[in-house]
């Protein structure tokens, strides 16, 4: 016993000598900063909008925030299981560049929901849980402290709690599935309210005693259906003719993937950069983490198992696609997965032990992982630099147009619980530096001087950027990445489109640094649905701050 205790001891200290001695400088592991120790609400939904403010929220019954509403304001809501009269905000919008925050008002409850960016910039926001079940909610991006969330009840067929939405190309969202919902939905709604409901019977099928089938993994792929993946199970859906087109193989290991065993999900960046004819693009789906079978039921009674520490990979654009299987450097549950402007993944936040649920993780995992998706097979994954706060349950994070990854939320208490608890939640918000952002990568770090603010389908764009130590066109990628919806460990409609680049030359006019490099807009809306998405041009693995564009519908 003494000598397994005193193994162990050594194991930790060796694991955080290198962590600590690292800490304060970038060195290939990124760097953390604290933006704010308190912002009153802990963040278990997140949305950057084009104006580069973010919207957040948690629920509204969770009781009182550390952040009043705005000029005396209460919510009276007799529905509201904990507080009837609340007069603290349970939503704010948090402005990037100012690194402050502001209150926002939402009335019924937005526990565990979800929600899609449409082409004009405006968040829609779905469903709930109690009288938020069945509403919407609409945030429209302004440049004032007015503009707040408008609230529509009733608008949804049924109730939605824990579904996933995903923007289409004809700049419609699907809302899919959430507990006991076997079938989506489409915003704006279809001519009658049911007609716009779609039954989905593998959402049934996919469900345990654990459930294991909620927010699904959702991806609009390049041939305009969509990839669905549930538990251990992923199909390709016809969704405009309710038509489940086939069903991939089981992904090994049994393991399930979706909430409460929540893994991650991403489809690969979809790379144009050379190719000729756009049906020929490889459309790959990476699935990392989760948790063995039962490991909820087996959390609850105070035994917290291993999570699931691989990832699987399938190229969905394959004929007959088979999974291929890799060692995370760690194991992991509820890890936010993020595409980096590079087309690095990056995990984020996550357990080592137990599930996604009311205090049912434990082993905070401190450290991202970087994953290169490219490298060959022994070389994809990078330890980065730990953070010091543990974000499990209800913790968020999503990238921001100057390459910093925001991270906030964490709690896995039914309440705003500070003391007295394993876990208390965080109120905090920090900022996860990738290493690119390293001060020494400054002399090879791109930046946009002009662009115009519209790409078009197939249509060629300009783009001048200056770099002081230009290492030669082959250098140079330019890529495109929508903002995510950010909710257990899942981003919805995250995706990136590199763009063809047809050259790239040195802009004489201006400086000795100053390049012009043109670009073929992304071929269709099925690879890039209309709305808004960060523009990046990286050079030598290096990425400028991304520049706002909109591709119109
Ligand atoms: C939140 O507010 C409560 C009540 O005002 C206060 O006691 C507590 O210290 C605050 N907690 C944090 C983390 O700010
Ligand atoms: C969809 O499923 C519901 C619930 O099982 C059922 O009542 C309804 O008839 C189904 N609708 C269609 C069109 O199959
Ligand atoms: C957490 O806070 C909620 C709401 O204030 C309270 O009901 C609950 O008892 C607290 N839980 C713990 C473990 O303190």
């Amino acid at each position: 016993m003494a000598i397994t205790k005193l193994i162990i001891f050594f194991f930790v200290l060796l694991r955080l000598i290198p962590a600590l001695g690292s800490r304060r400088s970038f060195e290939g592991g990124g760097e953390w900063q604290l933006l704010q120790k308190n912002i009153g609400i802990s963040p278990m939904h997140m949305q950057l909008l084009h104006n580069n403010k973010i919207v957040m929220y948690d629920r509204t019954d969770f009781g009182r925030s550390n952040l009043s509403l705005s000029n005396g304001r209460c919510r009276v809501d007799s529905s509201d299981t904990t507080l009837q009269r609340d007069c603290t905000a349970h939503s704010l919008l948090y402005d990037v560049e100012a690194n402050s925050f502001r209150p926002l008002m939402v009335q019924t409850d937005t526990f565990c929901s979800s929600g899609a960016v449409l082409p004009n910039g405006m968040l829609v926001q779905t469903g709930g849980y109690n009288d938020g079940e069945r509403v919407i909610r609409i945030f429209a991006p302004c440049n004032n402290e007015r503009c707040d969330w408008t609230e529509h009840v009733n608008y949804l067929s049924v109730r939605r709690w824990y579904a996933t939405n995903q923007i289409l190309p004809d700049g419609r969202i699907i809302i899919l599935g959430g507990r006991r919902q076997y079938s989506y939905e489409f915003y704006p709604k279809e001519d009658s309210a049911s007609s716009n409901l779609h039954n989905l019977t593998f959402l049934r099928e996919t469900r345990d005693a654990y459930e294991d089938n909620l927010y699904p993994f959702l991806h609009l792929l390049p041939d305009g259906n969509l990839f669905i993946f549930t538990n251990t199970r992923s199909i390709l859906l016809d969704y405009v003719h309710n038509h489940v087109i086939k069903e991939y193989p089981h992904i090994p290991s049994a393991n399930p993937r979706n909430y409460p065993s929540s893994g991650s999900s991403i489809l690969l960046p979809l790379d144009f950069s050379s190719l000729e004819d756009p049906t020929k693009v490889v459309a790959e789906i990476i699935i990392c983490g989760g948790a063995p079978p039962r490991s909820y039921l087996h959390a609850g009674q105070g035994n917290f198992v291993h999570a699931s520490s691989t990832c699987g990979r399938l190229k969905v654009s394959d004929p007959h696609p088979v999974w291929v299987m890799e060692q995370m450097p760690l194991p992991r549950v509820m890890g936010d997965m993020l595409i980096l402007p590079t087309g690095d993944l990056m995990i984020i936040n996550g357990a080592g032990r137990g599930t996604a649920g009311w205090l049912l993780g434990r082993d905070p995992v401190l450290e991202p992982i970087r994953y290169s998706p490219h490298e060959n097979v022994n070389n994809r994954f990078s330890l980065m630099n730990p953070s010091t706060r543990p974000r499990m349950y209800h913790s968020t994070a999503v990238l921001v147009p100057d390459g910093r990854i925001i991270v906030g939320g964490s709690n896995p208490n039914e309440g705003y619980n500070f003391t007295g608890v394993l876990f208390p939640t965080d109120l905090s918000l920090e900022a996860y530096h990738p290493p690119y952002l390293a001060p020494h990568s400054a002399a090879i770090r791109p930046k946009i001087t002009n662009i115009g603010n519209v790409l078009t389908y197939g249509g060629s764009r300009d783009i001048l950027f200056t770099v002081s130590a230009f290492r030669g066109k082959n250098a140079i990628s330019v890529r495109i990445l929508s903002p995510s919806f950010s909710t257990h460990s899942f981003g919805m409609s995250q995706r990136m489109v590199i763009l063809r680049l047809n050259s790239v030359w040195q802009h004489h006019s201006h400086s000795q640094t100053a390049y012009r490099a043109t670009v073929t807009g992304p071929p269709t809306a099925r690879i890039a649905p209309p709305g808004y998405y960060m523009l990046f041009v990286v050079h030598a693995g290096v990425p400028s701050p991304g520049v706002w564009i909109r591709i119109n519908p």
